[in-house]
């Protein structure tokens, strides 16, 4: 058996503990067993599984240790097609892991001698699964309401004889802004995979020049809406980075910031380096975040208000868009709110060390 065994593991000739180290090092668990279905053998990972130690495991019957109807059909239904079988098993515990588990008999001149087991844990995959069901639901979603709106619009504007030139007009205004919205998600939907999908051209740069000017941008808007902007940024930060998308992300945060804002309200903006490090803050004196929702509004169409964000041209997609170009630097975001009183968004991201830097900033003007 044991043979057979170290024949079916692909080991060959090969040594067993190379194999064996190969093995745990890409986290799979194996596990075989005999044709009585008790464990002949396990891997340390088989163990880590069961929370348990790879001599508890063997002598004991695969079913005992698993308690997984699954498990035991797949291992059935191998053994009777007499070949290899797959599946993805949810397995027990409480976070609800889930495995992909094949199962492979094993046989000596025709005669079943028993079962070799091997196991990856696939939650990781699995959550991701969920989370682009969810994404594709949302947008077909996002999508389906404004385009919902433009027929019937059209529609009535195709019927509308005699229909008084103020209304059609209304009509048509309603018609070109659902249009733009469209397109506004179209656009944010390409920036996050892009963010997403694409490694983004880095250099150097001067972080505190392109925040002054994005709040400059943003004076005239938070004026109008009779919103204050200070700021404390200290001079000359340098970063490797992807500038554009550092533009984003000041544009994004500074936008909510003020569309979210309450009259006569406040936005600060503070700027500050740190050895290896720079700090991003923007805080409002706005609407706030409550409890529930602030572990949610990064999330890709997550919006705790939608009619107050819809009204003001919103698709939810901002802050993921942030944290994606934020995470894709190697930096973290998070975010503090009281409700009723204001919100901050702190960033903190690496600069990039200096001889990278002088190398990137070498190379840049060598392409130029
Ligand atoms: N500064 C803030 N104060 C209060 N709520 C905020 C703030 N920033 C974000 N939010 C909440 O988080 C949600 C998600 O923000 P996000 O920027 O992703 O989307 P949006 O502003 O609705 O739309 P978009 O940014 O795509 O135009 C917002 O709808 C809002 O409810
Ligand atoms: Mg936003």
């Amino acid at each position: 058996m044991s043979k057979r065994l170290s024949e079916a593991e692909g080991a060959g000739n090969a040594d067993r503990r190379a194999f064996n180290a190969l093995m745990e090092a890409c986290g799979t668990a194996v596990l075989a067993i005999d044709k009585n279905g008790v464990i002949a053998m396990a891997n340390s990972n088989a163990a880590k599984f069961n929370e348990t130690s790879a001599s508890e495991l063997v002598g004991k019957p695969l079913i005992r240790v698993t308690l997984s109807a699954d498990i035991e059909q797949l291992v059935r239904s191998a053994i009777e097609g007499g070949e290899m079988r797959s599946r993805t098993v949810r397995f027990r515990g409480p976070e609800g892991r889930f495995l992909r588990v094949t199962a492979r008999p094993l046989t000596n001149d025709g005669v079943h001698e028993g079962t070799l087991i091997v196991a990856q844990d696939v939650t990781t995959l699995r959550r991701l699964q969920i989370v682009r069901q969810d994404f594709v639901a949302n947008v077909s979603h996002e999508l389906r309401t404004p385009l919902a709106s433009i027929r019937a619009m059209a529609e009535t504007l195709q019927d509308g004889r005699g229909m008084e030139e103020r209304i059609s007009r209304s009509f048509l205004e309603t018609i070109i802004s659902e249009v733009d919205r469209l397109t506004r998600i179209a656009n944010d939907l390409l920036t996050l995979s892009e963010a997403e999908s694409r490694p983004s051209a880095k250099a150097g740069f001067d972080f505190s020049k392109l925040t002054e000017s994005v709040i400059t941008r943003f004076q005239g808007p938070a004026k109008r809406a009779g919103i204050t902007i200070r700021a404390n940024i200290e001079p000359e930060i340098t970063v490797i980075a992807a500038q554009d998308q550092m533009e984003q992300v000041l544009v994004n945060l500074i936008d909510n910031a003020i569309k979210y804002n309450s009259i006569d309200g406040s936005v600060d903006v503070g700027l500050r380096g740190s050895p290896g490090s720079i700090h991003l803050t923007v805080s409002d004196t706005g609407v706030g975040i409550a409890q529930e929702h602030l572990p949610r509004i990064f999330e890709r169409f997550y919006r705790v208000d939608r009619a107050r964000s819809r009204q003001s041209g919103g698709t939810g997609l901002g802050l993921s868009i942030v944290k994606h170009i934020v995470e894709a630097h190697d930096g973290s975001i998070t975010a503090n709110s009281d409700f009723n009183r204001g919100s901050t968004f702190k960033i903190d991201l690496p600069t990039g060390s200096a001889d990278i830097k002088e190398r990137v900033d070498a190379a840049n003007q060598n392409t130029v």
